[in-house]
C-alpha cells in the first residue's frame, strides 16, 4: 500500500496581502495533511507565491517598485501567514526561485521536443487580472468596456507575436484521462463543467508574450515571456526537483495526491495542467478539488473587489483555532459560504466551549477530586460503556474513506455528535452518584477519559493548539498523536496521572447574554 501523500494549494499572487480565501485553501490542506500523518502517511504539503506575470508587474510599478523587491515584501506576509494559520507546509515555493526557473526551462524544451509548440500570432481577449485568454463568446460588454461573463474581470485585446501549445491535440487524451479516471476532477459537480467545455472543442492556447518583461524567458527566444500560468502551474514538480526523476521527492510524491484549489482556477489545473504533463509524457495528478468561494454578501471576497476580511485581525482577536474550526465546519466543504463574526463567537461557545471545552473540565476535575488525580485501571466495562467507546473503532475505516473523498463535512458533523453523546453520557451515568460502587465510579471516569482522548486525536486536524492542550491531559505529546490508536479502549492503562489543564476556550461575552 503506498503511504505517501502529496497535497498541494494553489501558489497566491502576491500582488496584495493575503486576505481570508488564501486562509481558507491553507487551512483546509493543512487539515488533510495533519490528517494524513497521523494515519501514518508520509505526507509533502506545498505551498508558496506565484510571481511573474503582468499583474504582478503592473501592482510593483503602480507602488513603483522594482517587481522582485515587490514580490519579496508581499511573498514574505504569506509565509508569515503560513506560520500564524499553523500550516504544517514542507515547503514554501516561490516562483522566482532558480530551481523553479529552471525546471520551467527544462518542461518548455520538452514541450518543444514532442512538437506541441508552434510560433504563430495571437489575437484576441486577456485579462491581467485572471491571466487568461478569453474567446469572443466568453465576454460581454460592460460599461463601455469588455469583460468576462464568467470572472467579470476587464479584458483588453492582444494582437501579437505568440508561441502556441497545441492544446486542440490534447481533446481526445484529455477526455479519455478523465472517463478513465472518474475521481480526477472533484466534486463531481465540478466534473461536468470541464467536460462540457472540452467537448466542445479545445482551441490552442498562446502560451508567450512579447510585450512586457517580467518572467520566464522562452530559452531560445528570449524576446518572449513564458505566459504566467504554464509557468505557475510547474511549481507542484518543481517543488519536487523536476526534471531530475530519480530524485526521492518526485520519486516519492508524484503523481501529486490531490491538488488543492478554488474553482476559480479549475479550467487551468483540470485541462491546461494535465495537458503539458501528458505532452512531457509525466503522468497527471491523481485529483483536483475545485472548493467553493467565500462570500462577501453575495459576491466572491476578493482583491479586485476590495470586500476582503483580514483573517489576522479575526486571528488577533479570536485565536487560530476557532477560526479554522469555524472555516472548517461552516463553510460546507465543496460549496461557497457567507461567513460572519456573529457566527463565529456562536461556534466558539456553543461547540467549542460548551461542547468540547467543558466536558475536559468537567471529568478532568472529577477525576481530580475523586480519584486523586489518577486514571483509574480498577474498572469493568459494562454495554453503556462499550457502546459508546467501540463507536470509534467501528467508524474508523469509514471516516478514512470520507477523508478520501474529501468528505469534511461528514468528519466534523462525526466529531460533534460525538461530542454531544459523551456529554449526555457522563451526564447520565451520574458518576457522582456512584460513590459507594467505586468500580462502576471508576468505570465511568476511565470511559469518558478514554473518549476525550479518541475526540481530540480526531480534532487534532482541525484544532491542532487545542487538541494538544487537552491531550496534555494525559502528557501526550504531538508525536504521540496517531490515529489508529483511537481503536484502543485499554490505553490509558499505561497512563498513570492526569494533568488539570487551563480553560481551553473562553466564551465570548455576547450582547443578548
Ligand atoms: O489564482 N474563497 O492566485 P490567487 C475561497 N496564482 N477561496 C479563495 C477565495 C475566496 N473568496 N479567494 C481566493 C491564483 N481563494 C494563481 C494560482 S496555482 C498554480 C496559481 C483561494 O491569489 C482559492 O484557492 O488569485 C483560489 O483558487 C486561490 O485562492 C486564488 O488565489
Ligand atoms: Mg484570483
Amino acid at each position: 500500500m503506498h503511504k505517501n501523500f502529496y497535497i498541494t494549494t494553489p501558489i497566491y499572487y502576491p500582488s496584495a496581502r493575503p486576505h481570508m480565501g488564501h486562509a481558507y485553501s491553507s487551512i483546509i490542506a493543512d487539515f488533510f495533511a495533519r490528517f494524513k500523518r497521523i494515519d501514518g502517511f508520509k505526507v509533502n504539503f506545498l505551498t508558496g507565491t506565484d510571481e511573474h506575470g503582468l499583474k504582478i508587474q503592473r501592482a510593483a510599478e503602480q507602488k513603483g517598485l522594482d517587481p522582485l523587491k515587490f514580490c519579496d515584501e508581499i511573498s514574505q506576509t504569506f509565509r508569515d501567514l503560513s506560520k500564524t494559520l499553523n500550516l504544517t507546509n514542507n515547503d514554501f515555493i516561490r516562483t522566482t526561485e532558480l530551481r523553479h526557473i529552471n525546471s520551467v526551462q527544462y518542461l518548455w524544451n520538452e514541450l518543444e521536443k514532442s512538437n506541441d509548440i508552434y510560433l504563430s500570432k495571437y489575437s484576441g481577449w486577456y485579462s491581467i487580472s485572471d491571466e487568461a485568454f478569453y474567446s469572443d463568446d466568453e465576454v460581454e460588454n460592460f460599461d463601455g468596456k469588455k469583460r468576462s461573463i464568467n470572472s467579470k474581470s476587464f479584458v483588453e485585446w492582444v494582437d501579437e507575436e505568440s508561441y502556441f501549445f497545441r492544446l486542440s491535440k490534447w481533446e481526445k487524451p484529455l477526455l479519455k484521462y478523465y472517463a478513465d479516471n472518474p475521481d480526477f476532477i472533484s466534486p463531481p459537480s465540478r466534473k461536468n463543467e470541464v467536460i462540457s467545455f472540452v467537448k466542445g472543442g479545445l482551441k490552442d492556447l498562446s502560451i508567450s508574450r512579447k510585450s512586457f518583461t517580467w518572467g520566464i524567458k522562452v530559452p531560445k527566444d528570449k524576446d518572449h515571456i513564458i505566459y504566467v500560468w504554464l509557468d505557475a502551474l510547474t511549481n507542484y514538480i518543481s517543488a519536487l526537483n523536476y526534471p531530475d526523476l530519480n530524485d526521492s521527492l518526485f520519486k516519492n510524491f508524484w503523481p501529486a495526491s490531490i491538488h488543492l484549489i478554488g474553482k476559480d482556477i479549475l479550467r487551468f489545473h483540470a485541462i491546461y495542467w494535465p495537458a503539458f504533463l501528458l505532452a512531457a509524457k509525466i503522468p497527471p495528478p491523481k485529483k483536483i478539488y475545485g472548493h467553493g468561494w467565500i462570500l462577501s454578501g453575495e459576491e466572491k471576497m476578493s482583491k479586485s473587489k476590495g470586500n476582503i476580511l483580514d483573517p489576522i485581525e479575526i486571528i488577533d482577536k479570536y485565536g487560530i483555532d476557532p477560526l479554522r474550526y469555524y472555516l472548517i465546519k461552516e463553510v460546507s466543504f465543496g460549496n461557497d459560504g457567507n461567513i460572519s463574526q456573529e457566527r463565529l463567537e456562536d461556534c466558539i461557545n456553543s461547540d467549542l466551549a460548551n461542547n468540547f471545552g467543558n466536558l475536559c473540565q468537567r471529568v478532568t476535575t472529577f477525576t481530580l477530586n475523586n480519584c486523586n488525580g489518577t486514571i483509574p485501571k480498577e474498572i469493568k466495562f459494562e454495554k453503556d460503556d462499550l457502546k459508546i467507546l467501540n463507536k470509534f473503532k467501528d467508524n474508523l475505516n469509514i471516516i478514512r474513506q470520507k477523508i478520501d473523498n474529501q468528505d469534511i463535512n461528514f468528519y466534523i458533523d462525526y466529531i460533534v455528535n460525538s461530542l454531544f453523546e459523551a456529554n449526555k453520557y457522563f451526564n447520565d451515568q451520574e458518576p457522582w452518584k456512584k460513590k459507594d460502587d467505586l468500580v462502576r465510579l471508576n468505570t465511568i471516569v476511565y470511559a469518558t477519559l478514554e473518549i476525550v482522548r479518541k475526540i481530540s486525536i480526531l480534532l487534532y486536524p482541525i484544532i491542532p493548539e487545542s487538541s494538544l492542550k487537552a491531550l496534555k491531559i494525559f502528557q501526550l505529546q504531538e508525536k504521540d498523536v496517531n490515529l489508529s490508536s483511537i481503536v484502543n479502549n485499554d490505553f490509558l492503562l499505561k497512563v498513570d496521572k492526569i494533568n488539570k489543564i487551563d480553560i481551553l476556550f473562553q466564551k465570548i461575552k455576547k450582547n443578548n447574554d
